[in-house]
């Protein structure tokens, strides 16, 4: 059986709250990428989450809220914490903070940590799905683990199948690369997963982030999370390509793509890289097609969105396990 997919109308928003009450997962759209949700607050809904992601229980999941108010009934709120979300929130940002002595949210979530990541998202879907679930949503990304994220309605359902009840359509996602996640638990906030929000924007607001260890060194295995092959299509993926061969489907930037592909889309002719992230995924499951021998992927300048963006890429490219 596969999950219904609904138009988030007030009745299907209360019908996906009323489930993920019940202990059930819903998927959700967010600016990001869908979320495969769950009331973060029940160890059941919890532990479905990493069942139907084939997700390893070492990774722990983020607590969505509706705001920083909501956040700080769950973490140990911080004068850097507050800066970022006054700034960022709602929006594409996550914060590692310690858990509060007595915080609700299951510690499966925290995949028995004493940490908890938080995030209140800026889609209107999910921020209407929050306020009615009323209580804290577990989401990872709607996909099962390691493959590439969802970011329309239509990639959710096949991959995880019966562990989704309802999917909410809210469209494609905006921004298209999940959020970035920020560890303020750390001596230094470290950066431990490039995303939505760039690396400068939070810069300039709390000076220089420590650089997570898999960030610019491939091959780390350190916090959790930090697995190397990731974000994967089934073909393998060649990066930073300035030529082409016949039997390849091309990723290209800009205006100089190279000819000759099998297939090519481009993430973006002017080469902006928001829209690049917001198509990254979705042309990534198109490349990865039968009569398609590899994934050829033009070099992305690394920085704004380009961060995030070359971080997936890598992942993707890495060797598989
Ligand atoms: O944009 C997003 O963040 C999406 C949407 C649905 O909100 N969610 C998402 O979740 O990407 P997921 O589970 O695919 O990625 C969460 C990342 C993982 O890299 C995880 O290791 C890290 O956040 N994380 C979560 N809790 C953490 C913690 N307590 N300490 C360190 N890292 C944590
Ligand atoms: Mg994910």
């Amino acid at each position: 059986m596969t999950a219904e997919i609904l138009a988030p109308t007030p009745d299907s928003i209360a019908r996906a709250a009323a489930l993920i009450r019940d202990g059930a997962l819903v998927a959700f759209p967010t600016e990001t990428v869908y979320g495969l949700g769950g009331d973060a607050t029940n160890d059941r809904a919890v532990a479905r989450i990493f069942e139907a992601k084939g997700r390893p229980q070492f990774n722990p999941l983020i607590a969505h809220v509706t705001d920083a108010a909501a956040a700080q009934a769950h973490v140990v709120w911080s004068e850097t914490a507050e800066r970022l979300a006054a700034h960022f929130w709602p929006g594409p940002l996550s914060l590692v903070l310690p858990r509060r002595a007595g915080c609700a949210v299951s510690l499966l979530c925290s995949a028995g940590l004493d940490t908890l990541a938080v995030r209140a998202p800026a889609h209107p879907v999910a921020q209407a799905l929050l306020r009615a679930a009323d209580r804290p949503v577990a989401a990872p990304s709607a996909n099962r683990s390691g493959t590439v994220s969802p970011t329309r309605a239509e990639h959710v359902a096949p991959a995880l199948g019966d562990g989704v009840a309802l999917v909410l359509d809210g469209g494609p996602c905006p921004v298209g690369v999940e959020s970035t996640v920020v560890d303020l638990t750390m001596p230094k906030p470290t950066l431990l997963r490039p995303g939505g929000a760039t690396r400068e924007a939070i810069e300039a607001l709390i000076g220089k982030l420590v650089l997570g260890p898999a960030i610019g060194t491939p091959g780390a295995l350190h916090a959790p999370g930090q697995l190397e092959s990731h974000y994967a299509p089934s073909l393998p993926v060649r990066l930073a390509a300035t030529s082409v061969s016949a039997d390849e489907g091309l990723l290209a930037f800009g205006a100089d793509a190279p000819r000759g592909a099998a297939l090519t889309l481009n993430l973006s002719p002017a080469g902006d890289l928001a829209e690049a992230a917001a198509n990254l995924f979705a042309m990534l499951r198109v490349l990865d097609q039968p009569g398609i021998a590899s994934i050829a992927v033009m070099p992305i300048p690394d920085r704004g969105l380009g961060l995030a963006i070359n971080d997936r890429l890598r992942r993707a490219a890495a060797p598989r396990p």
